[in-house]
């Protein structure tokens, strides 16, 4: 957020600044979304609706969940809530206590953090790095299990790296945790952004033991570009997805009619829209490892998913850019932001500071000209 309002003050001030900062989609939703969101106005009641989401809302996401595969869950089991912000803050309240222990593969979305801080949880940390293309190994997870572990939190396809576990990667991250008893969140938001047919796979159907354990994290932010209309939703075993509606009827109530109407239209009518934005994505991902491979000393493992790349730049370090030393990946991301009008995002903000993140869905044009300026940036380096 640091580097955006920066880049935003600078382009005030008149500079040419290319944003490859925020991670929001650069799509508008289709128009039978805002047709059903019309038609919801006319007859909206004007009253509290359910804490748990309309039926009709529920179903809907229940539906696009079987298109991904992921059948055998019931109205009991679903909740909505302000985003999938929200509905993980919800779960993570309902499970976590303080002093509790929870595993984090690094690099993660800073969120997580940041809920957990408010838990008063303990940040487990466990650093996936460029060399294994930023993705948990079951070793790894075996290793930091101890009685205190409550929850293991699963971001696939990743913020802030892209990448997408296989179907094997996945049987054999369930194959372990199916041995021990904690919870997984399993934040699946960027689900339907995948590419180059490789499929998305998920826990719970490697598995069917892990039902009990997993909760599946959803939002209609990123696939129907609707991030600011605000609706996520959780599955997850009847007595926590209980749990949750509680909370929602202590703290938010309901969602607003107009908006459950539209989030049900986005899910249940044609999926053009999303099919097209990620067809477009996979050719962005194309033209930036393109961008980075002809960088020297630049790593970036393949992106397979979401619309993020979160390249190795360590090699900068201790270089000098136009007479000024780069010590780490903030100094990096600031001098790219001074000198050729780019904002990244610093790898620490994700906890990985030996990377940065691009968020590829700026403007069509703006992808050359920002990966164009990267590599001359990194080119003038000493
Ligand atoms: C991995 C991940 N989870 C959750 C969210 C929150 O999504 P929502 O807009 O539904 O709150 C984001 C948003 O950037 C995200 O990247």
């Amino acid at each position: 957020m640091e580097i955006a309002l920066k880049a935003k003050r600078l382009k005030a001030e008149g500079r040419d600044i290319i944003s490859f900062s925020i991670g929001v989609p650069n799509f508008l939703p289709a128009d039978h979304v805002y047709q059903a969101a019309r038609e919801a106005l006319e007859h909206d009641s004007g009253q509290y609706g359910s804490n748990r989401g309309p039926d009709d809302l529920v179903d809907a996401w229940l539906g696009s969940l079987e298109r991904s595969g992921v059948t055998g869950y019931g109205r009991e089991n679903v909740v909505t809530g302000v985003g999938a912000k929200h509905v993980l803050f919800n779960v993570l309240y309902a499970l976590v206590d303080e002093g509790d222990e929870v595993l984090i593969p690094t690099p993660y979305w800073t969120s997580y953090i940041d809920m957990l801080d408010v838990m008063g949880a303990k940040n487990v940390l466990l650093p996936c790095s460029a060399e294994q293309s930023y993705k948990l190994r079951p070793e790894q997870l075996a290793a930091a299990i101890t009685p205190k572990t409550r929850v293991l939190m699963f971001n696939n396809p990743s913020n802030p790296t892209g990448m997408v576990y296989t179907k094997d990667e996945i049987a054999a991250l369930a194959a372990e945790l199916v041995k021990h008893d904690i919870w997984i969140l399993s934040d699946d938001i960027y689900r339907e952004m995948i590419f180059d047919g490789i499929g998305w796979h998920h826990l719970v159907t490697a598995e069917p033991k892990l039902r009990d354990r997993v909760v599946l994290i959803d939002s209609i932010s990123k696939t129907y570009g609707m991030p600011g209309w605000r609706v996520g939703f959780m599955a997850a075993p009847e007595r926590l997805a209980k749990a949750c509606v509680t909370l929602n009827s202590t703290a938010i109530t309901n969602l607003p009619e107009v908006v459950c109407a539209a989030a049900a239209a986005a899910l249940s009518g044609s999926q053009a829209v999303t099919e097209g934005k990620c067809k477009e994505f996979a050719g962005r991902r194309d033209q930036v490892m393109a961008c980075f491979s002809r960088i020297a000393g630049m790593t970036c493992p393949k992106p397979q998913g979401a619309f993020y790349a979160f390249p190795n730049i360590s090699f900068a370090f201790g270089r000098k850019h136009r007479g000024q030393v780069l010590n780490n990946d903030v100094d990096v991301c600031a001098a790219m932001l001074e000198s050729v009008g780019v904002a990244c995002v610093p790898g620490s903000a994700f906890g990985e500071p030996n990377g940065m993140r691009i968020s590829y869905t700026c403007k069509a044009e703006e992808l050359p000209d920002g990966l164009a300026r990267i590599e001359r940036f990194f080119g003038e380096l000493e």
